[in-house]
């Protein structure tokens, strides 16, 4: 008996500290695997990290993008396939998990670029 009320009493100061956690930042393995999503279907025209130019002129680069600050208006355009109304962007859907791990990723640029 005292057993189990002692294992409840460390759930009841865990559980809080856990979700304080979950909300400090995104997962690192979210943010992998944002910069690898970004570096497999974006890289080609837009600069995914933190310096370099992209490689297509008119294409900002992430880091740009993410120092907007706006970062989760992207999800729905993302949700929808993103249409900038300009023909070198081409229509990506991406699944929702894919979109919660490309914004962690945007995230931790404009995080690090301060
Ligand atoms: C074939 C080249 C190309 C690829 C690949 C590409 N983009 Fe773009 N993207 C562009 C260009 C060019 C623009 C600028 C459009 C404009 O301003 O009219 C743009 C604009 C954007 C914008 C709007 C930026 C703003 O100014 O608000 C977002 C967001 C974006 N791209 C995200 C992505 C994501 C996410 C991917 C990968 C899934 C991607 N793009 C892949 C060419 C590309």
């Amino acid at each position: 008996m005292q057993c189990l009320r002692t294992l409840i009493l460390i759930g009841a100061i865990m559980l809080p500290l856990t979700s304080v956690a979950a909300y400090a930042g995104a997962p690192a393995d979210d943010v992998a695997n944002g910069r690898r999503l970004a570096e497999k279907n974006c890289s080609r025209c837009h600069a995914v990290g933190l310096n370099g130019s992209s490689p297509h002129r008119e294409a900002p680069p992430f880091r740009t993008i993410a120092a907007r600050g706006h970062v989760d208006d992207l999800q729905e355009a993302l949700a929808e396939g993103i249409v900038v109304g300009h023909p070198d962007m081409p229509e990506f859907a991406f699944q929702p998990e894919e979109i919660d791990e490309f914004l962690s990723y945007l995230k931790s640029l404009a995080a690090s670029d301060k």
